[in-house]
């Protein structure tokens, strides 16, 4: 059984009730203002020991805060303190990925005959959506409460055409904090023409603490036998590899700094690990645990299931120390990780790869679901 907080005699940070604010939860407040005039919310929401700040600015998590062993509250998501870091310089901190989570080779695919040229933000390839990805979308926030839940509505609707891609993508996600202090995400997504959808969550996590230093100590299991290798833009070769005897293997469970530098020539193009893991459960209807990171020195841990077949996992390879966070503290390289739920990278190109196709008339539907303990 967790112990509560420091002070706290409710029976665990698990237990709260969804009630702090004088009642109100979630609570909104103005964030800041875009160039254009556009106003930036935050939403503040807790529940079960877990307090979330969202920004209606790329659905943007700006911190989550989850208690360690000793009920010690810290903030695990790196993040910026003004609206214009994250217009400026983000490297995706907290954001919504979409439409399209990871790159596709020269931003072009054909679909039923037809090519598309995407925006290319990456080298010669399209990242995450290209350059203005969903990130960089002031999403329509509505939050609720039902039952013990609490959470947020975020709406947001992509023009046929929009970054290259085709079709008006109408899409809704919902973040949902539990009284079992879970942050679980829905996605959403309908389309009026034939298009590829891919959408994710880029929370850089530090579970030891937002700006503490390396998380090259944190323990990760990864469910998974195989990955897709790739070529040095970190495009797939198409041909998923064994993890078994190469430093991609997580599947025991290993420190992350372990074998973070083999020199595997994976490693090399990646600077160290920046893949899709093929989860060996494959697609489920339901979300399925498929991987666990612990940070020793806290004691938290951080439990991800998911329906999605991939998972990539970055480990803050281009953090340089040139980005200041919410706590005042320089984020340098691997002081950060993603673990981002996905189809594989560049699918549309690769057609043994889970499609990514969605048509007029079928919903995408996406889960996943964190969990945090101590
Ligand atoms: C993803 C990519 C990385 C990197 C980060 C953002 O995880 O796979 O290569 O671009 O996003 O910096």
């Amino acid at each position: 059984m967790p112990k509560g907080p420091a002070g706290s005699t409710a029976a665990g940070p698990f237990d709260f009730p969804p009630q702090r604010h004088g009642g109100r939860n979630p609570v909104k407040e103005l964030f800041g203002t875009l160039a254009d005039g556009t106003k930036v919310h935050r939403w503040s929401l807790e529940n079960g020991g877990t307090r979330l700040k969202v920004l209606s600015y790329g659905g943007i998590v700006q911190s989550l805060e989850v208690p360690d062993r000793d009920g010690r509250q810290a903030n695990v998501c790196l993040g910026f303190d003004r609206v214009e870091e994250y217009v400026d310089s983000s490297p995706y901190f907290g954001a919504l990925i979409g439409r399209y989570g990871n790159r596709i080779a020269e931003g072009r695919f054909t679909l039923d005959g037809k090519s598309h040229q995407l925006s290319v933000n990456d080298g010669v390839n399209s990242l995450h959506g290209g350059t203005q990805g969903f990130d960089k979308r002031v999403w329509d926030v509505e939050p609720f409460t039902k039952g013990s839940d609490v959470g947020l509505h975020l709406h947001c609707t992509s023009v046929d055409g929009e970054m290259g891609y085709p079709g008006t993508l109408k899409v809704k996600v919902t973040y949902t904090l539990t009284r079992h202090g879970e942050w679980r995400i829905d996605y959403e997504a309908t389309t009026d023409k034939a298009t590829v959808v891919n959408l994710t969550n880029h929370v850089y996590w530090n579970l030891g603490g937002e700006g503490t230093g390396t998380i090259e100590d944190h323990e990760l299991h990864i469910a998974a036998s195989h990955y897709t290798p790739t070529d040095s833009g970190l495009i797939p070769t198409g041909e998923p590899a064994k993890v078994a005897g190469t430093p991609f293997d997580f599947r025991k469970g290993k420190q992350i700094g372990r074998d973070i530098r083999a020199g595997h020539e994976q490693q090399v193009f990646a600077k160290g690990y920046d893949h899709n893991w093929v989860l060996d459960k494959g697609i489920t209807a339901e979300p399925e645990h498929v991987a666990t990171l612990r940070d020793p020195s806290s004691g938290r841990t951080l439990k991800i299931s998911t329906v999605e077949p991939g998972l990539q996992f970055y480990s803050g390879n281009f953090l340089d120390g040139t980005l200041t966070g919410t706590g005042g503290h320089t984020y340098r390289q691997g002081d950060a990780l993603c673990l981002e739920t996905q189809h594989f990278p560049d699918a549309p190109n690769h057609p043994s790869f889970p499609s990514t196709v969605l048509r007029p008339g079928q919903t995408y539907r996406s889960t996943t679901i964190h969990s945090f303990g101590a």
